[in-house]
């Protein structure tokens, strides 16, 4: 399927996205493992890196636009399946965006354990975003909820950093932080 001249700038929005947000370093990305968990319908960031010539690239999703999923050369590229179930291996850089770090009805331990178990040795899981704030109670508590699953890896095995984001404000006066997580396997 040729990607039309307006869909490729999408896409390239797509790209810039995730590095920026995620803090991805682009010229390192061609040599890579990589796996984009929850990528979205349409897979946008895949099919970006694939435009840049990221070829060892997968999107995981529950779902996918129909025609993605016939199209012969991103076939190779989705893998229909949940985080918590999907088989990864040798992973250099697994990244989830706005997914799983997010989504209210997902077993985070069972996911973390799943992902960090296919990343090869200094291999990452990078999560963005997973929020923080210091009055926002739903935010505290989704932000305990990662902090706890990230306890049951296992130990002396993994690197966790939380890279604060910039302070953002609420109309009511309230601030939180998007915060970005880092595991790396030692
Ligand atoms: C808000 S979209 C983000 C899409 C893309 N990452 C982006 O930033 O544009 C969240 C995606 O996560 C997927 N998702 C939710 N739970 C998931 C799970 N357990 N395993 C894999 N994907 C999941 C949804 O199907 C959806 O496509």
């Amino acid at each position: 399927m040729e990607t039309p001249n307006f869909e490729k700038e999408a896409l390239a929005a797509e790209f810039k996205k995730y590095v920026e947000d995620l803090r991805l370093d682009p010229e390192k990305l061609c040599d890579q493992k990589i796996a984009d968990i929850g990528c979205g319908e349409n897979a946008e960031f895949v099919r970006a890196a694939l435009e840049n010539g990221i070829e060892n690239i997968v999107g995981v999703d529950i779902s996918f636009r129909n025609d993605l999923a016939g199209d012969s050369k991103l076939k190779d590229h989705l893998i229909n399946k949940g985080a918590e179930d999907v088989k990864l291996h040798n992973m250099d850089l697994i990244v989830a965006y706005a997914s799983i770090g997010s989504h209210p009805d997902i077993d985070l331990p069972k996911t973390f354990d799943n992902l960090t178990s296919g990343l090869n040795p200094a291999g990452e899981l990078r999560i963005y975003p997973i929020s923080d704030s210091e009055t926002l109670k739903g935010i505290q508590r989704k932000r305990k909820e990662v902090e706890n699953a990230l306890q049951s890896l296992p130990e002396g095995e993994f690197e966790i950093e939380f890279v604060k984001g910039e302070e953002q404000e609420l109309p009511s006066g309230e601030k939180f932080t998007d915060d970005l997580l880092i595991v790396t396997r030692k």
